[in-house]
């Protein structure tokens, strides 16, 4: 797991000004929030039903209140080596609780948790904190990650979670150490996530994800992704409604154009994230590179042009996949990439059509170099071999640093 990581800026903006951002006041979200908060329009299914106060969704069956004397021994008192991330939200520490009683274990034994900290001074504060226990509390899915519970105490605000060994695919994708990621589990990576989106977003009342980024995707012991970070979602238009009006909030280099123009969010919106996310598992480079400067620093603005372009395809992908993939299953990623990416979000598939090609291309038999290779007796490789000598040119100096900037 990562150390502590940089945080992120977070800043707001109002859904009519785009350009106008300024930074919200912790303090101010919280109280409001606090005296009546009431999630989002309503739901009309039995599954979400809206909407809900805060004692109602504290009161969830799902979800176990815990003391913060619990958590702090479930945690070791959230000492600095239990300490896995950092978030515009908080601190992530590992702990251990018993299975059965859900009562702090000792540490190593029982079932293994990871424990989210509220910082005090934490911009997205109780409002968010509660939305994420609103959606989390309710909506089960194997790609999305397990809310065991929380705890509300005083000032303290704390988000318990099932334990993903890999953390986020932004630490294994963009920082140093890990061992790359190889082309089936990046296929893989981005079949599980877009199976996520594609649930939230065919509900019968539609949830939107508003954050989908790298960094909210955690990878289990077997890679298999799960969407973490409910506090921006938001429920989908409902009636005769097309949008939902916010204030913009995101990150920065993967929130849709037309949402960050005019605040308008669809589920479109969650498909031009994923065409994003989709992009930095192909090149290995980050939504925003900040020791970049240029066209290269913004990945999509960089990526556009190679991606239609079989011949030129190369040049973008990542060389640390050491051309594993064969170049009929890069040129699928890549398209679909691109329609996700399409300024016109009308003109952008629906995440369940993504999903479709995706499986597609995880099913096919030579999704990578290597099984061409075994079936053609591992001789011939040039037929898929995507590489040139001037990928070398084009090798990406990856940052250590998150790169992730919140855009409201
Ligand atoms: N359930 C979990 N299991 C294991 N590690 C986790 C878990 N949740 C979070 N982490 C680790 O903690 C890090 C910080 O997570 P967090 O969601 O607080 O912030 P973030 O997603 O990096 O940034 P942002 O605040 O912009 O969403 C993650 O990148 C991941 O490495
Ligand atoms: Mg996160």
């Amino acid at each position: 797991m990562g150390n502590c990581l940089d945080s992120p800026a977070r800043v707001d903006a109002q859904a009519s000004s785009a350009s106008a951002v300024s930074k919200s006041s912790s303090k101010a979200s919280r109280s409001s929030a606090l005296s009546s908060l009431a999630i989002s329009p309503s739901y009309n299914d039995s599954s979400l039903p809206t909407p809900r106060s805060e004692g109602e969704i504290l009161s969830s069956p799902n979800l176990k209140s815990f003391s913060f004397n619990e958590l702090k021994s479930a945690t070791r008192n959230f000492r600095p080596d239990s300490l896995v991330g950092e978030g515009g939200f908080g601190y992530v520490f590992k702990g251990w609780i018993n299975e059965n009683t859900l009562t702090a274990s000792k540490p190593g034994t029982g079932m293994v948790i990871a424990v989210k900290k509220l910082k005090q001074e934490s911009f997205q504060g109780h409002k968010e904190w509660l939305t994420e226990l609103h959606y989390l509390g309710l909506l089960h899915h194997p790609n999305l990650v397990k809310l065991i519970g929380y705890c509300l105490e005083g000032e303290n605000r704390l988000l318990v979670y099932e334990f993903m060994a890999k953390g986020s695919l932004e630490n294994h994708l963009f920082r140093r150490g890990p061992q790359p990621l190889s082309w089936t589990t990046r296929v893989k990576i981005a079949v599980g996530a877009a199976r996520g989106l594609c649930f939230l977003h065919d509900a019968k009342s539609q949830v939107i994800y508003r954050d989908f980024k790298a960094s909210n995707i955690l990878l289990d012991a077997d890679f298999n992704p799960k969407l973490s970070d409910f506090g921006l979602a938001k429920a989908g238009p409902t009636g005769d409604n097309t949008h939902v009006s916010t204030r913009v909030m995101g990150t920065r280099g993967y929130a849709a154009p037309e949402y960050i123009a005019t605040g308008r969010l669809t589920a479109k919106s969650d498909v031009y994230s994923f065409g994003v996310v989709l992009l930095e598992l192909l090149s290995g480079r980050p939504a925003v590179d900040k020791t970049k400067v240029g066209t290269e620093h913004n990945l999509v603005d960089w990526a556009i042009p190679y991606l239609g372009d079989r011949r030129k395809l190369f040049r973008i992908m990542d060389t640390k996949l050491e051309g594993q993939y064969s170049q009929k299953g890069a040129y699928t990623a890549a398209s679909l990439a691109l329609q996700c990416l399409n300024t016109e979000a009308k003109m952008r598939p629906r995440m369940c059509e993504v999903l479709t090609t995706l499986e597609q291309l995880e099913a096919t038999k030579n999704l990578t170099r290597l099984s061409l290779m075994e079936k053609n007796g591992r001789t011939q490789t040039s037929a898929v071999n995507f590489h040139s000598p001037n990928l070398k040119s084009c090798s990406p100096a990856l940052p250590s640093a998150r790169q992730g900037t919140r855009t409201h």
